[in-house]
């Protein structure tokens, strides 16, 4: 009977929200993807509006719904954009735009948590460092710049949390997520005491954490009304975008790995006991399977390619683009392309990094251009890679997900850069299928989310590596790996 119902997976991310309608044995019956702005108000910040979110959700829920039983819908979850910090006040108003995992501009406060209150410490407190696109500099940096903003906070919440909060009414968070606050103690799932003090943050202006799977609460009246569907329908915590794409792509036994091409690039390695990234390069995160993951966060993947193609080239024909990229030019390009168009998180943590293309000559064409764009990504997803196997782990095989997966051409080099095989989920949905397994699991359709993917993930195809590209690839990447130390300085005279 549970398995008849329906359940929506949410994937709420930075350009667009994007809803899947999924029944019980794991089949899409639709889906609907709306997008809302993105605001850049200087260079190197990122901004939206929380109620665009909402009002893309609810248009879209609604549109997902027509033609469909709503009536049997059982469960909704979220998965979404990590990081980004949402505040409200006593009245439940959003203090002021929503500050993304992808804003460089709290640099000096991730300096002093880093070597003032020191490395160490906020190790042993989190079992993380701070990066800028973390969600406790933020809170820090809206104390020194908008004091009265930060005074009037009441309720500090992760982008998806708002969406469950406006669902349900309950401030809850998920351990996935929480850990990308800095505020969290990942390996005991509690709020950090010190933590807390440093960003002067009190326990009452938290969420409650949950596990990723479980029920938070169910729609308010008058949202079940809005929205057409029943009143006991469940919102489960859901997780973070990374996590919930892992359980989308069946990311969930020890030593699983899945990469992720969305506007970020992510590298996500599940593990079924706690650990840390001794270098602090990679993050230690909570698994919305319940253990924990690591995790390399590169803030420009796809989102280069879209930017070089929608802005330079002025065109949304990205296939077209690449379509004489052929075998033959594959591994010799004497263009390479830095991706750090946000700045960087994962592995350099350098705010002040910029995008750069090095080695054009005069007979260096548009094709060049993009298949450095590509190769780029690609190695710069391999630095995660290399500080992964630095630390003792061995990924034989990865899964690869996201709008960039897309690309049969971009496959093919991520696959031999990286010199392993990568398997393509049948859904390639996968935040937002993630969260809708995660919903089915809340709602007893599934006993685990162990037993969840046993039963709906399948792998549409395989990519192998070719012995000769990865060895072609495996020079250049020597090479790439020399631009960044090599431009370190000027990024910071030039920023
Ligand atoms: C992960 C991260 C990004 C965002 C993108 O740490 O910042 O992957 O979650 O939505």
């Amino acid at each position: 009977m549970l398995k008849n119902n329906l359940y929506i997976g949410v994937d709420l991310g930075t350009s667009a929200v994007k809803l899947l309608l999924v029944d019980g044995e794991g089949t899409i019956k639709n889906s609907i993807s709306k997008e809302y702005p993105l605001s850049f108000p200087h260079p190197g910040w990122s901004e939206q509006e929380p109620l665009d979110w909402w009002k893309a959700c609810t248009e879209g829920i609604r549109e997902l719904l027509t033609g469909f039983d709503a009536s049997l819908v059982a469960g909704i979850g979220c998965g979404g954009q990590m990081h980004g910090l949402v505040s409200l006040d006593d009245k439940d108003q959003v203090i002021r735009p929503a500050i993304l995992w992808n804003d460089g501009r709290t640099a000096d406060e991730v300096v002093y948590l880093n070597e003032t209150i020191g490395k160490d410490k906020l190790s042993a407190y989190t079992a993380n460092i701070a990066f800028a696109g973390f969600t406790a500099p933020k809170i820090l940096w809206m104390k020194k710049h908008e004091p009265d903003n930060f005074a009037r906070i009441s309720k500090i919440m992760l982008p998806k949390d708002y969406i469950n909060y406006r669902l349900t009414g309950v401030h809850a968070c998920d351990y996935s997520d929480a850990s990308g606050m800095l505020l969290l103690d990942v390996q005991h799932k509690e709020w950090s005491e010190e933590m807390l003090k440093i960003c002067d943050v009190r326990r009452d202006q938290l969420p409650r954490l949950f596990e990723s799977y479980e029920v938070i609460g169910t729609v308010k009246k008058e949202v079940a009304g809005e929205l057409g569907i029943p009143e006991n329908v469940r919102v489960i915590a859901g997780a973070g975008d990374n996590a919930a794409a892992a359980i989308g792509t069946g990311t969930v036994g020890d030593g699983d790995c899945n990469i992720s091409l969305g506007t970020s690039g992510t590298i996500f390695i599940s593990s079924d006991t706690f650990g840390v990234d001794s270098f602090n390069a990679l993050h230690s995160f909570a698994h919305a399977n319940g253990k924990y993951h690591l995790m390399g966060c590169m803030l420009s993947a796809a989102s280069c390619n879209k930017w070089f193609c929608d802005e330079i080239l002025q065109t949304k024909d990205y296939a077209g683009e690449q379509k004489d990229i052929t075998d033959d030019k594959l591994g010799r390009n004497n263009v390479f392309f830095l991706p750090y168009l946000m700045g960087e998180r994962s592995p350099i943590n350098d705010t002040d990094a910029r995008g750069t293309f090095t080695g054009l000559t005069m007979d260096a064409t548009r094709e060049n251009l993009v298949q450095a764009v590509l190769e780029g990504v690609s190695f710069a997803i391999r630095d995660s890679f290399e500080v992964a196997k630095a630390l003792g782990i061995s990924i034989e095989k990865s899964k690869l997900c996201g709008g960039g997966a897309k690309s049969p051409l971009w496959r093919k080099i991520m696959a031999n850069v990286l010199n392993i095989p990568l398997e393509i989920p049948q859904a390639e949905e996968g935040p937002g299928y993630g969260g809708a397994m995660l919903a089915m699991v809340g709602c007893g359709a599934y006993a685990s989310v162990q037993d969840c993917a046993d039963a709906l993930v399948k792998t549409a195809k395989v990519i192998q590596p070719d012995p000769e590209l990865s060895a072609r690839y495996e020079a250049q990447y020597r090479k790439f790996q020399k631009i960044y130390p090599a431009m370190k300085a000027l990024f910071q005279e030039i920023k």
